[in-house]
């Protein structure tokens, strides 16, 4: 019998390389980090250049983009900002969502060493990592984001398993 592809004229198999470019993304415990590292100080340099239009000369934001930082200890607030800094749980999420879809005019254009200096520099406005700190595929998950605690409890259910946390041992978790 015909295969769709050969009844209809289009579609061909995908190769391994075409689907390994798909799968770029990065779980919670920083698992799919590419090899590369690099520093704030890169970091700063590179956001000046194609970050700063958009999101503004510290990631304060701007009318064409959110801010990166601030609002950290808002969100129980009359009025939450949330932001990289006070919102999101896991650092490599940064990772992830600048890889995927920064900068928004070009997105998927950048390195995983750039990626990595952008991540440590928006972490460091935040002032979540020290101004020397450098980002890579073993520093990035170690670091503990201030929102890391406000997304989950222990769900009650008695069929429901927790995954573990990497961030935090089984004994701490109340
Ligand atoms: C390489 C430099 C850049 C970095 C590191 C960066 C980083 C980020 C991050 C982390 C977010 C998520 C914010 C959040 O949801 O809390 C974001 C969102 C966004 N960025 Fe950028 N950005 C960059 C460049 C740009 C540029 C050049 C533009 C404009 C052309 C832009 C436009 C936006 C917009 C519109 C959003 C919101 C997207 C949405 O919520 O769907 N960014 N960016």
């Amino acid at each position: 019998m015909a295969t769709p592809e050969d009844r209809y004229g289009f579609g061909q198999p995908a190769t391994l390389e075409q689907m390994a470019g798909w799968d770029i993304d990065i779980a919670s415990d920083g698992k799919g980090l590419p090899p590369g590292s690099d520093s704030v100080a890169q970091g700063e340099a590179l956001f000046a250049q194609l970050g700063a239009k958009c999101h503004g000369a510290k990631g304060e934001g701007t009318d064409a983009a959110p801010a990166l930082v601030g609002g950290i200890g808002s969100l129980a607030t009359d009025k939450p900002v949330k932001t990289v800094g006070s919102y999101w749980p896991y650092a490599t999420t940064l990772f992830d969502y600048i890889r995927r879809a920064m900068p928004a005019d070009k997105p998927q254009s950048l390195s995983p060493d750039e990626v990595y200096a952008l991540c440590a520099y928006l972490l460091h406005l935040n002032g979540i990592v020290p101004a020397d700190a450098v980002m890579d595929a073993k520093t990035l998950p170690q670091v503990v984001m201030p929102n890391h605690a406000g997304f989950t409890s222990p769900d009650p259910r008695p069929d429901v398993f927790d995954a573990p946390d990497p961030l935090r041992p089984a004994s701490s978790v109340p």
